[in-house]
């Protein structure tokens, strides 16, 4: 018996792996995290799979349906939104799994800030402009963050950031970026990537949370902030340079 940890990717069905949708059918027991893992994809658990959403759930709770299906020698597909890396409270459920002696694996899935910048168009790094891309959280209704990650410090990069639980506080963190990015700097948010009532929204820091309320958005959004996103052109990629040298030729 195995629990396997799924990233069910950012909702659109057909952005899970197929190792995904394997493991999920091959799995008598299914987790899953709540509105953010769309009903196609629960539907391929098996027909008699037992279906939990563990969006009302405490950990202990989760924890007691993982050790049931142990003592019943069932697999579990335990499904969380995006990808297992970042955000997806893994780490304290595998904590409990090793103190138990229970074995568990790990798939992973497309994370939202990929799914919202496919949304976008873009690429969030650009060759002279960004080469790191900053993930991160607004720290209210949540878990603080550990000092020296303050929304501040991290913008003193000046490299594009995705900003994750954060939509409803736009105007704070939009005023905490701007002397750092400038007002010009482009800014976007996108809700709900990849699900059929997906918006995007493009602006500048100047601009983008009068754009958040006139949309009236209090969903499930990125926001991403950076000169990548603007049409800073920057320079071409070593990558495919013509002047790089190549191996065989
Ligand atoms: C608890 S975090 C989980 C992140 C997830 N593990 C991932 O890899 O993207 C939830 C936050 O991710 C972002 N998010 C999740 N799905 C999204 C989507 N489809 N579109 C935009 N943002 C999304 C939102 O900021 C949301 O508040």
């Amino acid at each position: 018996m195995t629990v396997h940890f799924i990233g069910a990717g950012p909702g659109a069905p057909d952005l899970i792996t197929l190792r995904a949708r394997d493991l999920i059918a091959a799995s008598p027991v299914c987790l899953y995290a709540g509105a953010l893992v769309p009903p196609e994809v629960l539907a391929h658990c098996p027909p008699d799979a037992r279906i939990v959403d563990t969006r009302d759930l405490t950990l202990d709770e989760i924890i007691g349906e993982l050790q049931a299906a142990h003592a019943r020698g069932e697999d579990v597909a335990r499904l969380h939104s995006g990808d297992l890396s970042i955000w997806s409270a893994v780490a304290e459920q595998a904590r409990r799994l090793d103190a138990l002696g229970i074995p568990y694996d790990l798939t992973p899935g497309v994370p939202a800030f990929a799914a919202a910048a496919a949304a976008l168009g873009q690429e969030l790094t650009l060759p002279g402009v960004a080469q790191s891309l900053i993930l991160t959280r607004h720290a209210k209704r949540a878990t603080a963050l550990p000092p020296g990650e303050e929304l501040g410090a991290l913008a003193a990069h000046g490299t594009t950031l995705a900003i994750h639980l954060g939509t409803q506080a736009i105007e704070e963190i939009a005023a905490t970026l701007l002397p750092h990015y400038g007002a010009s700097c482009p800014a976007a948010v996108v809700a709900r990537a990849s699900w059929p009532d997906e918006v995007v929204l493009r602006g500048t820091l100047e601009t983008i949370a009068g754009q958040v309320h006139d949309a009236g958005l209090r969903r499930t959004s990125t926001i991403l902030v950076g000169p990548a996103l603007g049409d800073a052109t920057g320079c071409e990629s070593h990558l495919y340079s013509a002047h790089r040298e190549r191996a065989g030729r």
